[in-house]
Parts: C-alpha cells; structure tokens; sequence
C-alpha cells in the first residue's frame, strides 16, 4: 500500500491538471509508481477565491468511473490544500471546502516567507476547532528552518509535517539536504507525498521516494511516512 495524501490530480481546478486526459496520465504515472490511494489536493484559498466544490465533486466522480472503466487498481479520496486565511475555520465549518476524504485531518499551505507566529495561530484556531492540521511541504516555509520552532508546532500543536517526494530525491541544494536529515533524525517528519502537478516536471516520484527512504533512513521509517501514518489519515472511516 502507498498513499498520496497530496496531489493535484482533478482537472480545471488549479495549476494542476488541465484535462481529464492530463488527470488520466497522472493517475497512470502514480499507478506505476506503485501509489495504490490519493487523496486528491486542489489548491483553495479561503475567502479569496471561491473553491469550486460541486464541480470538484462531480470531476471526482467521474475521474472514479474511469478508473473503474481502466480496472485501475487506486483509490481516490477528495481533499484540498488550504491556503490558509481568516476565514478557513469558518469555511471548513460550514463544509464549503473539503477535509481530507471527510476526516477531521486538514492541509494547510502558508507563504514562504510567513512568520513563525502566524502559523502557531493557525495551528491553534485549527486546533480548537477540532480538526487535526497537517502542514504541506514544510520544508518551503523560512521560520520552520528553525528547530524549535518545528519542534514546538509539532510537539505543542501536535501539527503533522509533510515534506515533498522531490525534496527528498532532490534536495534544493546543501541547506535543505542538511536540514532535512535533521529534521529526519529529530523524528519531527511525518509525512511524504508527491505534490504532484502534471506528468512531466512535478511528476509523482512517492515510489521512488519510499525506495530512497528505506535506503537512508530504514524501511521501518519510509513505511511510517508512506503508508502507516497516511493510513491514519484515511483511518476506519475509509475502511482501508
Ligand atoms: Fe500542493
């Protein structure tokens, strides 16, 4: 079992794929990289740009029927990166934009350069709202570069982190390398995922990824971020 838990999969939506023939090739490519569930990631920014929900559910359909069509062995799940404003609480509250496959569990992007103090804010609000907050591609984000801070939000906040496939295989030079070994080292990593956009330049490499983990850090430890924790994610209401 391999789970994408982030992947911009559904057509039309963001930067993503384009066409359904575009989202039918990156479910192919996932399929050979041996991902086998997807939860599926368009980018929303809450407030400021209105998430297509209805259109997003009905491309999920029918992305489902030609998967079934193709005897394709995955499984999709509806989901969204959040690009978190003042308005997300309110928005996940009233359903208006996804959890991750209808859990409690939600993605939250910031910019690059946002402080350390706004992401605790929204790691708590989240938090005292009830969902369980998971942030994508940590690695991005400036003030996490800092160990206590990404030991705070994911001891104190018990925020979930999730660093990209590519990060991982391709590491953005000898700062990123070095701190992502760290990071590993410190256990303050839980997730891995594609952040695929396309077949070609942000491909999914999550098999890839899982090989080169086990390599470097032990195959206990690429399951846990491949597909241990992910499965927590989609957890006994998704019966997997
Ligand atoms: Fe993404």
């Amino acid at each position: 079992m391999l789970i994408d838990m982030h992947h911009h999969l559904i057509y039309g939506l963001d930067d993503g794929a384009q066409t359904f023939e575009e989202t039918q090739k990156m479910l192919r490519a996932a399929h050979q990289q041996g991902v086998t569930h997807i939860i599926t990631t368009p980018h929303g920014t809450p407030g400021r740009e209105p998430f297509r929900l209805m259109e997003y559910l009905d491309r999920i359909e029918e992305t489902k029927a030609w998967i079934r069509q193709e005897g394709l062995d995955i499984r999709i799940y509806p989901g969204c990166e959040i690009f978190y404003t003042e308005d997300t609480v309110r928005m996940l509250n009233e359903a208006r934009i996804p959890t991750l496959a209808g859990t409690h569990y939600v993605l939250c992007e910031f910019g690059v350069e946002a402080p350390y103090e706004y992401l605790a804010g929204a790691a708590r609000k989240l938090g005292v709202a009830g969902y369980h907050v998971i942030f994508a591609h940590v690695e991005r984000y400036r003030c996490l570069r800092k160990f206590r801070n990404l030991l705070e939000l994911h001891e104190d906040y018990e925020v979930l982190m999730q660093v990209n496939a590519r990060t991982f295989l391709e590491p953005d030079g000898f700062m990123t390398r070095h701190w992502l070994r760290k990071a590993m080292d410190r256990e303050l990593i839980d997730l891995a995922a594609s952040d695929a956009h396309g077949v070609r330049s942000r491909n999914c490499r999550l098999g890839d990824c899982r090989k080169l983990m086990s390599r470097e850090y032990g195959r206990d430890t690429a399951d846990l971020l491949c597909e241990d924790l992910p499965r927590r994610i989609l957890g006994k209401k998704n019966k997997i």
